[in-house]
């Protein structure tokens, strides 16, 4: 450092990390907009590898759920509402009379984040009295996160199989509103239904399909079914349009 003191070393040092964190938030502020920082995406990422923990049987559907509502439940809204332009998403969502209009999120392209999740997402856009209607998931792991109105949602675990009926009992049955999370699974809260009780009523969906190799998908019921003993109920097996018909 012949010309250069020690200083003036550090001076330059410092002043050229400054010009490249401003760089890096230029960058990000025209990626992202005004003030979003990438927190959505890092539990978006996070979400993704425990789905591929569980699909290669590393984690089990359980810990999926807990692990998943965890992270759900650190959400922050605005943020994420913002990381996928919800405005824009559901600007001219022509609500459905019975049922839920299904809404494909984009997300922007992140470092951090894989360009292809191993589960899928959609928004479910409802008005008020409509419902995501009772339904079963074979093979499946799902999660909801309530972004905005209110719903009585009631979940049941899934205790016996037969060729047109499955035993069901009630689990969960209350109010959700903005921010609150549940999860199903195979094992735990298999089968669940969400009524909207107001207008405006929108729900975040993370779906992971065949968790294991076979057959995956939704499997529609009818709730009020024979009551049994230790309340389980015997609950009829619906084509999916008798299911809007009832339940939508
Ligand atoms: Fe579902």
């Amino acid at each position: 450092m012949s010309n250069v003191t020690r200083r003036e070393f550090s001076e330059q040092t410092l002043a050229s990390l400054v010009t490249l964190s401003l760089l890096e938030t230029l960058f990000q502020r025209d990626a992202w907009g005004d003030e979003v920082k990438p927190i959505a995406a890092r539990w978006l990422a996070d979400i993704n590898q425990l789905s591929l923990d569980v699909k290669g049987k590393q984690l089990k559907q359980v810990e999926w759920q807990k692990k998943v509502e965890e992270l759900l439940g650190k959400v922050d809204l605005p943020e994420f509402l913002k990381f996928i332009q919800f405005d824009k998403l559901v600007q001219d969502v022509k609500f459905k009379d019975q049922g839920e209009v299904s809404l494909r999120p984009r997300f922007p392209e992140v470092e951090g984040l894989p360009k292809s999740l191993v589960y899928g997402t959609q928004v479910f856009a409802l008005k008020k009295g409509s419902s995501v209607v009772p339904h079963g998931h074979d093979n499946m792991v799902t999660a909801f996160l309530i972004l905005g109105g209110k719903f009585r949602g009631r979940l049941y675990d899934r205790l016996e199989n037969g060729p047109d009926w499955m035993i069901i009992r009630p689990t969960i049955d209350r109010e959700f509103s903005a921010r609150d999370t549940s999860t199903i699974s195979d094992d735990k809260d298999n089968v669940h239904w969400f009524q909207a009780l107001t207008d405006d009523a929108f729900i975040f969906n993370i779906h992971v399909m065949s968790v294991r190799p076979g057959k995956t998908g939704r499997v529609y019921v009818d709730p009020n079914g024979e009551k049994l003993s230790d309340g389980r109920i015997r609950a009829k097996r619906l084509k999916t349009e008798d299911a809007y018909r009832l339940f939508g």
